[in-house]
């Protein structure tokens, strides 16, 4: 449902049509009829269709592509042949050119093009300008690293007839054998296949072809021609190559039929994660129909889906093309490096033949079929074997998450809209008033002059600096909305520049593309672009954005792009961008360049002081969209059915590269009630990206407004976030550095549990051993978790020890968020409440040292820095291992990070700040009558030595773990040091 308090009468009207929707309308529901169904999208449906002409002739199927032996060549680890497409009717053999890249990284890349098109030799209908090439030019965006080809990658001497062997990763280990008739590959890791490019033959890259007129049926003759036309094979169905209309809009499509199709299966594997946005399970179902099935393939065409529906394929704002196949004991994984719309069907089998026969280590198949609507085809292959190692290198490819700034992982306080300076003024103080720690505050739309970015409403932002100065003083930032559609006015600077400097988005026929959104009538800046990217970042210097501050944010809505009145509320396939590609070849990216634009606009203007990490939020992603901030997962509704969908969605970004991720707390639109906006905080609290957000007709629900005891249960779960930013800081370098996913879904830690796969309703925060459960069912006051292995865990809250493989029902009355603690680690904290993370820049630090009765001890990881500037590059952070090992009863802290050139500036900028307490839980029982600790401090002076501390233990009693707590041992929090528990008792004397 849209609203906006725009300068239109047909907004109010809207408006207010829209709120007697709302208040007599239960649920809302998603309006399916915007949106394609495969068998409303042309391609899709001849895809799919191939596919059922290739089921059903079953064995006599043969796939029309071989791969001329002849061609193959192969030079310091590329391969490169001619694939060739045979026309049956006219024995033509199309020519695209293969090239199979084999990386230093151990992945794989294998292009298809077309010859003819790749040469320009094609014609476009209607005088189109578009470029006459297939679009290459994804990796520009999504692709900055990893692309080094392999010294060791070889052809192997043992090759079977009509085969070609590469041997290549790590030691040679891997094997991709690519069979010439027809043309399939087989990867191999040690010597079994884990992933097949047309084992099913539906290898599909619909060539270009002139357009045959065909005459009208004769008078008399209609009949015989719709006869004629349903006995054309289905995968060939003219029908919408040439032309597509949908929802009243048509796409004129002047390059015709050019959709690529492969099927890539994972022999042995039953679970396949990723491919987001979507809601749903974390393992992905089947979409071809059936009990429990979807009956579409998961669709990725970014779109903005309002009202979206649970468990569905449906396309949503954001699209990821890397699947995860897993197994007990293997990952594996393919990038589907494409922008254009986008579906994937997965069907699963079980293996008839005795799979270890096949040398499968597994009884399930997965077979995906994946099909784009233009563009290369362009693959890459992941052979694992780990989860951990696949994060990894598609990071490397990829990049990496962002290091935030502190403030961006903290709580942020949003709604649409805060309506003037001093609403955002009020609403700061009350917080305050109500000692509950926020970080940010945000403004939507309506702080602009009728929604034109770059401006303030002069009647209700009179003075948007001095806003900004009363959130500094406690180190509060202020995020603003700046989205891409430019207001199609009179005298708006920023769209008289975008026009007079030639950068916005054109229609087919090459004139300034006009749609609709929030402003009305408007423009789309075209950030495809180099030189908008430059204007882009002239806008945000801060004597053009006037009003805004150090401490101003951008927050990038829209940019799927969302546009009213567009097909599928997008823009039409058939625009134009730089470098004359039409919209159709680069959709799904089109909302990360937006964001790029952004970022390097951001920089740059901190630049002009002192550079500070950008923060941006996106609704639309991509692949590499994590490189520069964070997503959340759009519009959704204050219903426990959307509380209960964002795990599995926040859960699977992560696990597709891209975990900075969370979920509207409290739900979009509605109004919740009070348990489930509890719930939700407390869900919230464990989204790396943790906001509350409401849409302008709800009412307030600021956390202080919840009353008792709500407030304070609230509170309560914002203060859990704030003592343990450390641990979610050092959970974000690990982002930043391995690709590893900041909350981890249960295969993902236990890869080897197949009990574990599916699971999507609890996960873990980085590599602390802290397990949530978050109550996600209405009136729930238990929930059921799953514990992997016989590892004790203990409650967070009370260290109740909860052990043995399997599910145990955790207490969870309103007030308690279910938490546990697993042995083996130790986590850092920071228990002094504050207003804002930046008040707790000094604060000592708490250390939880979690044991189990194994005696094997534990360990964890720290990683801090100014949590701001770029000085962490050079070495301008602390980063600590803490071990305690059991056998010798101490508690170490080591230095592991590397050193740079700003190392000892920020040391010195950290002397003093302290461990205050370490706590101890599942302490031996051997401890009783321990009164102190001797510890010691490098660096101390010797004649300091080792220092006597207290230290209290508390024996264990019922289901409640002992622990034992050292108070103060006054130990630097950047230096080395040891706590020994293994002194005895007091010594009387000493008294
Ligand atoms: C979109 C966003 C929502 C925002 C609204 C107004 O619906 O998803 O978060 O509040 O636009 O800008």
């Amino acid at each position: 449902m849209r609203s906006s308090n725009g300068p239109f009468n047909w907004t109010a009207v809207f408006l207010f049509l829209s709120c007697l929707y709302t208040l007599f309308t239960p649920a809302l529901t998603v309006k399916k009829q915007d949106f394609k169904t495969c068998d409303q999208s042309g391609f899709c449906k001849r895809n799919r269709a191939y596919s059922d002409t290739a089921i059903s002739q079953s064995s006599s199927w043969t796939s029309p592509y071989t791969l001329d032996a002849q061609s193959i060549a192969f030079k310091g680890g590329q391969l490169t042949g001619i694939v060739l497409k045979n026309l049956p009717q006219s024995g033509e053999n199309l020519r695209l050119p293969l090239t199979i890249n084999f990386l230093e990284s151990g992945l794989a890349r294998v292009s298809i093009d077309e010859e003819k098109r790749q040469k320009g030799e094609i014609e476009l209908r209607h005088g189109s300008k578009a470029r006459k090439e297939r679009y290459n030019e994804a990796e520009k965006w999504a692709i900055v690293g990893g692309q080094q080809l392999s010294k060791g990658a070889a052809v192997s001497k043992d090759s079977e007839e009509g085969t070609t062997k590469v041997l290549y990763g790590p030691a040679s280990g891997y094997e991709a054998i690519i069979r010439h008739r027809p043309f399939v590959i087989d990867f191999k890791r040690d010597g079994e296949t884990h992933i097949q490019f047309n084992e099913r033959g539906l290898l599909n890259v619909e060539h270009w072809r002139p357009k045959i007129e065909k005459e009208p049926p004769k008078e008399g003759e209609e009949n015989k021609a719709e006869e004629e036309q349903k006995i054309v094979d289905p995968a060939e169905d003219e029908s919408t190559w040439w032309e597509e209309t949908f929802g009243g809009n048509t796409d004129s499509k002047p390059k015709g039929p050019e959709s690529v199709a492969l099927d890539v299966s994972f022999p042995g594997y039953e679970h396949v994660y990723g491919v987001p946005e979507h809601t749903g399970p974390l393992s992905l179902l089947q979409t071809r129909g059936g009990e429990g099935n979807h009956d579409d393939p998961y669709r990725l065409y970014n779109s903005d889906v309002f009202e979206y529906e649970m468990d569905s394929p449906m396309t949503l704002y954001g699209a990821i093309p890397f699947m995860q196949a897993h197994r007990a004991g293997s990952t594996v994984g393919v990038l589907w490096l494409n922008a254009a719309e986008t579906w994937i069907d997965i069907v699963k089998s079980k293996l008839s033949a005795n799979p270890l026969s096949l040398g499968i280590k597994g009884t399930t198949t997965t077979q995906t079929h994946w099909f784009s609507e233009a563009g290369i085809l362009d693959v890459f292959v992941f052979l694992g074997p780990t989860p951990q190692a696949i994060s990894k290198s598609y990071g490397e490819l990829t990049g990496y998450t962002q290091l935030p700034q502190q403030f961006a992982i903290a709580y942020h306080q949003c709604r649409w809209n805060y309506v003037t300076d001093e609403d955002v003024k009020d609403v700061d103080r009350k917080f305050d008033k109500h000692s509950i720690p926020y970080d940010v505050i945000w403004l939507d739309i309506e702080y602009t002059e009728e929604k034109k970015y770059f401006t303030w409403d002069g009647m209700t932002f009179p003075d948007p600096l001095g806003m900004q100065k009363q959130l500094d003083e406690h180190e509060r930032k202020l995020v603003a909305i700046i989205d891409p559609h430019i207001k199609n006015t009179a005298n708006y600077w920023v769209k008289d520049e975008l026009v007079s400097k030639d950068l916005a988005i054109k229609n087919k026929d090459g004139n300034i593309w006009d749609g609709w959104c929030w402003p009305g009538s408007s423009y789309w800046v075209d950030c495809f672009n180099p030189a908008a990217i430059e204007w882009w970042k002239s806008l945000f210097t801060y004597d053009r954005f006037k009003g805004s501050a150090r401490n101003l944010f951008i927050w990038n809505d829209m940019n799927e792009p969302s546009v009213f009145n567009g097909p599928e509320t997008t823009s039409p396939k058939d625009n134009m961008h730089h470098g004359n590609w039409e919209h159709r070849d680069l959709h799904n990216i089109n909302g990360l360049t937006f964001v790029n634009a952004t970022y390097a606009a951001t920089l740059q203007r901190s630049k002009s002081e002192a550079p500070q990490r950008p923060f941006i939020l996106t609704r639309s992603f991509y692949a590499g969209s994590q490189r520069m901030g964070a997503m959340w997962t759009g519009d959704n509704q204050a219903l426990w059915s959307h509380l209960k969908a964002s795990l599995p969605m926040v859960l699977n970004n992560g696990v597709s590269g891209f975990p900075f991720a969370g979920a509207d707390v409290g739900g979009f639109f509605g109004n919740p009630e009070k348990d489930l906006l509890v719930r939700w905080y407390q869900a919230g609290a464990f989204y790396p990206f943790f906001r509350a957000h409401a849409h302008i007709d709800t009412r307030r629900r600021e956390p202080y407004l919840a009353g008792s005891p709500y407030r304070e249960i609230i509170t309560k779960a914002l203060r859990l976030r704030y003592a343990l930013l450390p641990s979610w800081y050092t959970a974000f370098r690990e982002a930043h550095t391995e690709g590893w996913p900041i909350v981890r879904p249960n295969w993902w830690v236990h890869p080897s549990d197949p009990a574990g796969f599916a699971l999507d309703k609890q996960m873990y925060l980085g590599s602390t051993g802290l397990l949530v459960a978050p109550v996600l069912e209405e009136g729930a006051t238990s929930v059921d978790v799953y514990l992997a292995d016989e590892t004790p865990y203990y409650d967070y809250w009370d260290f109740e020890l909860v052990k043995g493989r399997g599910m145990h029902t955790l207490d969870a009355p309103l007030e308690k968020l279910p938490l546990l603690m697993r042995a083996g680690h130790v986590f850092p904290r920071r228990d002094r409440p504050r207003r804002s993370s930046g008040l707790m820049r000094y604060d000592p630090f708490t250390l939880v040292v979690v044991l189990g009765t194994d005696a094997q001890g534990a360990e964890g990881t720290l990683y801090l820095d100014d949590g701001e500037s770029f000085d962490y590059e050079q070495g301008a952070f602390i980063h600590r291992k803490f071990t305690y090992d059991a056998a010798t009863q101490i508690l170490r802290s080591e230095d592991i990070g590397e050193k740079g050139k700003k190392s000892d500036a920020y040391a010195m900028s950290m002397q003093g700040v302290r461990v205050e307490r370490v706590i101890v839980v599942g302490a031996p029982a051997e401890w009783k009558g321990k009164e102190e600790v001797d510890v010691a401090e490098e660096g101390a002076k010797a004649s300091a030595g080792t220092r006597k501390v207290d230290c209290v233990f508390h024996e264990a009693s019922g289901k409640k773990a002992a622990w034992a707590v050292v108070r103060d041992p006054r130990v630097e929090i950047g230096k080395g040091w040891k706590i020994d528990f293994s002194s005895g008792a007091r010594d009387k004397k000493e008294l």
